[in-house]
């Protein structure tokens, strides 16, 4: 079985088909810069030329990292999210009772409480840091990296490096020359991959293999879905990450502000995030583009679902369900009457029951569903649904006119922090920090 894209509620209400015209007339246009910007290899996320050397590097470096029964990934952001995402999605036993297996954190904030909640009870010597940063100049992974070298350091000297893997460019950064003063071992972050696009390298890779998650199936399910397009660029026409890419801008031409992302596989919750932060860093740009909502069924129909079906009429949804997950351990026949009728079903039924009886309230009050079916729930699986939505978030970029690569937004508030902590070559952060607490503050006491 194929997974599939299903739109027969997809144009409806405010939106119809017609409104996606303008935008599938300009796949010659799109599949041109494809091929332009594939065979000058800037977009090696769907072309995947850094993978045979990623098979090649990470096996050998498995020995020594499952030695350690700890992992402890630093990194932020799209060094981070893809890694939790896999984690949730096919090794969850760490939060559940009587796991004895490996163990992942993921440091991707600078709270100095759970900082500390970590390293106090890491044991260092069973433990495989991994620091993960394509710039290798991220604060608040540099800054997490610098204190961790340090509690290696103290209790093991200089077998800390044997403890410290680096996950960053291959020629330059901060983080890659200190690969080179330690000899640290490392796997590159390839050019021109940028962190929202990077889950499926060593990035995300390397903590999957740690965890014994068949890293290669998710590769493999992402080339099924890159390879028409890379092999093909006019194939764009007819893909359905570029389908995709034309019915959201549509939405968005038509007033419709926010994008649910509803993920009726609740193993892949976390997906949400990592698809929150793909969507919102690569498309949030010059006044444009629309605010991802990660929800997951079925908890949220009892939370923000409320809001989807009765407040603003600006919302669209992708909405997220795998096949074959109505198994689970049956109901009794002795149920009470009153629940009779559920009687010999499996629990797993009640998701897909409530799947449907979701989808189809949304469809009624106002918002426009492309269901996501996938086949089943599985790596492969994974690995196919990430890059359908990293290709339709780069095309949804090219139909906006703006670039899905870059995140020029983000960064006035790195350099402020930067400035507000003494960092040099600052100086017009320094005075506009200056002039903004200089602004009395309007104080109410609560
Ligand atoms: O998607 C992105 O590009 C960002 O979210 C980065 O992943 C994040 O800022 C971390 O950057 P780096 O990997 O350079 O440390």
């Amino acid at each position: 079985m194929p997974h599939m894209l299903e739109w027969s509620r997809a144009y409806t209400h405010r939106l119809s088909s017609k409104d996606a015209e303008p935008m599938k007339a300009r796949a010659g246009e799109i599949a041109a810069r494809l091929a332009r910007e594939t065979s000058a290899g800037e977009l090696p996320f769907l072309t995947m030329p850094y993978r045979s050397r990623l098979e090649a590097e990470l096996p050998p470096l498995l020995p020594r990292v499952r030695a350690c029964k700890h992992m402890l990934v630093l990194g932020i952001g799209g060094s981070a999210l893809g890694a939790r995402a896999m984690q949730q999605a096919f090794a969850p036993g760490q939060d559940g009772p009587g796991y004895i297996g490996p163990c992942l954190w993921i440091a991707d904030n600078v709270c100095a409480e759970r900082f500390e909640a970590l390293l106090s009870k890491l044991p260092p010597a069973d433990t495989m840091v991994v620091c993960i940063s394509k710039s290798g100049g991220t604060i608040e992974t540099l800054s997490q990296y610098f204190l961790v070298r340090d509690w290696l350091r103290a209790s093991m000297g200089d077998a800390w490096r044997e403890h410290m893997i680096v996950v960053t460019d291959i020629a330059k950064g901060y983080l890659r020359e200190e690969a080179g003063r330690h000899d640290l071992a490392s796997l590159e972050v390839p050019d021109y991959l940028g962190g929202r696009y990077s889950a499926l390298s060593a990035v995300g890779l390397l903590p999957a293999a740690f965890l014994g998650i068949d890293w290669q199936a998710l590769l493999d399910g992402a080339a099924s879905v890159a390879q028409p397009l890379a092999a093909s660029p006019e194939s764009v026409a007819g893909h359905p990450s570029f389908a995709l890419a034309c019915w959201a801008r549509a939405l968005e031409l038509h007033d419709y502000s926010q994008l649910i992302f509803f993920c009726y596989i609740p193993q892949w919750a976390a997906y949400g995030d990592w698809f929150a932060q793909l969507w919102a860093e690569s498309l949030g740009k010059d006044g444009q583009g629309t605010q991802p909502v990660p929800a997951t069924g079925v908890t949220d129909q009892h939370s923000i679902n409320q809001m989807f079906l009765s407040g603003p009429r600006n919302k669209g949804c992708l909405f997220l369900t795998s096949d074959g997950q109505e198994a689970g351990r049956a109901f009794g026949d002795d149920l009470p009457d009153k629940w009779a009728w559920l009687r010999g079903k499996p629990f797993g039924s009640l998701l897909e029951a409530e799947a449907l009886g979701t989808r189809m309230a949304l469809c009624k009050n106002g918002v426009p569903l492309l269901h996501v079916q996938m086949a089943d729930n599985g790596p492969r699986a994974a690995g196919a649904l990430m890059m359908l939505l990293e290709a339709a978030t780069l095309f949804t970029g090219w139909l906006m006119g703006i670039n899905p690569l870059d995140q020029p937004a983000v960064e006035l508030g790195k350099r402020l922090a930067n400035a507000r902590l003494g960092a040099q070559g600052y100086t017009q952060e320094e005075s506009d920090l200056a002039a903004y607490l200089a602004v009395p503050r309007d104080e109410q006491t609560f």
